[in-house]
């Protein structure tokens, strides 16, 4: 079962939809709303991953359903929440949480490559929000979570997925501000380096910057994927009633880091890790090999 620091039968009779619920994050928090009492629509465009993860959740003794959609489709969205509002009622959260990138330098991307990840990690988002507000959180509120990106000051190698976080930084602002009124609240989790299955769907060239980026934070490691749930459903719960527009940093320290200070090479904080079915990615369990 998830070892959650927040009260049992937090989110009881509640349903949330979480995007990206097939792997990483998305999983990980699936599963610690689940373990709170919520009903989980697991969103996210693989069925097979959806299915394994509801499983999961269910042989966990929690209540989760699988619902594939490409969330850069503006139908498929719309009739994927009217959809979950005919299955099981109104929607009381959204964890915008699907996403994806590939890493290039701005020079070398094409139009298309840099549409695709605006789409997925921007405009779907956007999607995702606008109709679970127009046909369900208008009547009954809700809270919303987005997640975007440790950016700060630039993203370099991954410069489309920065300006597409960044804008959803801003949309969760502008949100917080509209829907304020409707008994909504919108905020956004900013992760930093997660250990994360994610981290394995990088290219080889890749593996010596994920294996040396947990010694350029402060708190020199990376997040647990816990620690990015932990983020969220505080966010989602009633102890966060008066927070929105909000974005919670949750990166060790990373964007405070600055030329001339050297980082210090003692780990000092333990992570936190509640989330049961946990496993390093591969690219790190490799390194813990070497
Ligand atoms: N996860 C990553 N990209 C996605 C997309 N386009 N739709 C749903 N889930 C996703």
């Amino acid at each position: 079962m998830y070892r959650s620091i927040f009260s049992p039968g937090l989110f009881d009779g509640d349903l949330v939809i979480v995007t990206g619920g097939g792997s990483g994050i998305g999983r990980c928090v699936a599963h610690e709303l689940a373990a709170l009492g919520a009903t989980v629509a697991l969103v996210g465009r693989t069925p097979q991953k959806l299915d394994t993860v509801a499983r999961e959740i269910e042989e966990s003794g929690g209540s989760a359903h699988p619902y594939p959609c490409n969330i850069r489709d503006e139908d498929a969205v719309t009739a994927l929440i009217a959809q979950i509002v005919a299955a099981h009622g109104p929607v009381d959260a959204l964890v915008n949480n699907a996403g994806g990138q590939f890493p290039a330098l701005l020079k070398d991307i094409s139009r298309k490559g840099w549409e695709a990840v605006v789409q997925t990690n921007l405009t779907g988002g956007f999607l995702m929000a606008r109709e679970c507000l127009n046909q369900s959180m208008q009547k009954t509120g809700g809270a919303i979570v987005n997640i975007v990106a440790d950016m700060w000051g630039g993203m370099p190698g991954m410069g489309h997925s920065g300006a597409a976080r960044a804008g959803m930084v801003n949309f969760t602002e502008t949100a917080a501000f509209e829907w304020a009124s409707y008994g909504v609240r919108v905020n956004a989790v900013a992760p930093g380096y997660v250990a994360s299955s994610g981290l394995d769907a990088y290219p080889p060239e890749a593996r010596e910057i994920i294996l040396q980026a947990g010694n350029q934070v402060p708190l020199q490691r990376m997040a647990t994927e816990a620690e990015i749930s932990a983020a969220i459903v505080f966010l989602l719960s009633k102890a966060a009633a008066f927070i929105t527009g909000a974005v919670l940093r949750v990166d060790g320290g990373r964007p405070n880091v600055r030329l001339g200070f050297p980082l210090d090479a003692r780990r000092k904080v333990p992570p936190f890790n509640g989330f049961h079915l946990a496993r390093l990615p591969k690219v790190l369990q490799d390194k813990e090999q070497d």
